[in-house]
């Protein structure tokens, strides 16, 4: 079968290289793709957003199979759109994408079912918002409702940044018609996992946990990124812990979506943070996570085409997956400057040494080819990712691989898993 990627991250690259080991998929195709998808098959230039556009891509070329990779074009309502023409995707409808497309749809959801997570309320008035925030404690959190490519949650250490953030929202519009409602909730405290289940609406498979980094700086410092680095397994995630998230959340969810009317298909994910008052949800994401994707594919030994496909045909129930005990580790490397401005066009060398253990792949994010050459073209530039039989293999092959890496600027996080290894230190295992 023919197997259409939409999306152009170091996700899609993944998505791309574990569809393509399937006995199942004769050829892939790229929505626009970037500098590793321009290696494995043609990249068309669309815009993803636009459904009927990639719609008549995958009609014109005989795709049997397109798999979206970012929210926006779920959220625009491309699976619609493909629906419609009686093409198959992988993906939730527009109605079900609101689960990441609006944070009010969410938490009211969550709170009409029961589903745990932090307590908050919604405001599209600045004058409500700001004399509400000013009877809480701080910190608080003030969240844009709509898509604000990972930029839309504020966590304000004082009342005035709270009021700052809401006015930036509700009176300054830098989130244009995202940030129109916000929603202000209590600040929790604790460590972050993140859980990816596939699900055709009733049934559930869930994937292996991991966690990432998403600050900038070592020691979890530094401005707020779309991701340094990850790592699956989560050893402070314990058994019971993931079966509540499991049932409680995951499933709740799922079950709650249907009891609405608007099944949920394709991949949930769910951002998670263990408080001392027990598991809260954070939030949902209607799409695999970036970078978790980098260490949860490379876990999973059979083939992830079948698994997309039951999400599809709404044969979940049937699905099996397996998975390696082994640990990955993914390393993000990103141009210097980013989350700000950075420069794009430098020629990235070292890519062959970087992947030349078999233990080792190096997913491209911001990248395209050049004359032949590989250069940066994004903030989040690779992704070097490692399995090994434990944390500290893992992470030693990859940041080998990293050292292999050059480009002028060039960042990365040095203590990708740092809290897995203390983890480890302190709890044995
Ligand atoms: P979200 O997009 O809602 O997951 O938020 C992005 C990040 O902001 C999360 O991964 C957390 O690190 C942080 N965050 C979100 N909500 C809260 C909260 N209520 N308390 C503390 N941190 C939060
Ligand atoms: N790694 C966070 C996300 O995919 O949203």
């Amino acid at each position: 079968m023919k197997v259409m990627v939409v999306g152009s991250g170091g996700r899609e690259h993944t998505l791309a290289w574990k569809i393509s080991q399937s006995p199942l998929v004769s050829d892939i195709i790229f929505v626009p793709g970037n500098g590793g998808m321009q290696q494995m098959g043609e990249c068309i230039k669309a815009d993803g957003e636009d459904a009927s556009a990639v719609a008549d891509i995958a009609a014109g070329r005989g795709v049997d199979l397109t798999v979206v990779g970012p929210e926006a074009p779920l959220v625009a309502g491309l699976v619609d759109e493909f629906e419609k023409r009686k093409l198959r995707v992988f993906g939730p409808s527009a109605a079900a994408a609101r689960l990441e497309g609006s944070k009010h749809y969410a938490k009211s959801l969550m709170e009409k079912y029961g589903v745990p997570t932090g307590r908050a309320r919604a405001f599209n008035s600045f004058e409500e918002a700001k004399a509400y925030v000013e009877t809480l404690s701080p910190p608080v959190v003030v969240k844009a409702d709509g898509l604000a490519a990972g930029k839309g949650v504020i966590i304000a250490r004082t009342s005035e940044d709270a009021v700052g953030a809401l006015s930036d929202c509700l009176v300054e519009s830098v989130f244009g018609e995202s940030g129109s409602t916000v929603l202000v909730e209590e600040f929790l405290e604790g460590p972050e996992v993140s859980i990816l289940t596939l699900t055709d609406g009733a049934a559930c498979a869930h994937m292996v946990p991991s966690q990432d980094h998403k600050r900038a700086l070592d020691g979890d410092e530094g401005p707020n990124t779309g991701g340094m680095g990850a790592y699956s397994p989560v050893p402070l995630l314990d058994a019971a812990t993931e079966e509540s998230i499991h049932a409680d959340v995951m499933e709740a969810t799922v079950s709650a979506m249907a009891s609405e009317g608007v099944p949920y298909r394709g991949v949930l994910y769910g951002g998670l943070m263990l408080t001392s008052d027990g598991v809260k949800t954070l939030e949902f994401n209607v799409r695999f996570g970036d970078p978790e994707t980098q260490v949860v594919l490379p876990r999973l030994t059979g083939d992830l085409v079948p698994a997309l496909l039951a999400t599809v045909d709404g044969t979940v129930a049937d699905l099996a997956m397996e998975w390696t005990p082994e640990y990955c580790v993914c390393v993000v490397v990103s141009s210097g400057g980013y989350p700000g401005k950075y420069q794009t066009g430098i020629p990235i060398k070292g890519l062959k040494a970087a992947s030349s253990d078999s233990h080792v792949e190096v997913f491209h994010a911001g990248t395209r080819l050049q004359d032949g050459e590989v250069v940066t073209a994004g903030g989040r530039v690779l992704n070097v990712v490692a399995l090994g039989g434990d944390f500290t293999e893992a992470r030693g092959l990859a940041y080998e691989a990293v050292k292999a890496i050059s480009f002028e600027g060039m960042h990365y996080r040095t203590d990708i898993g740092h809290r897995a290894i203390q983890w480890q230190e302190e709890h044995g295992g």
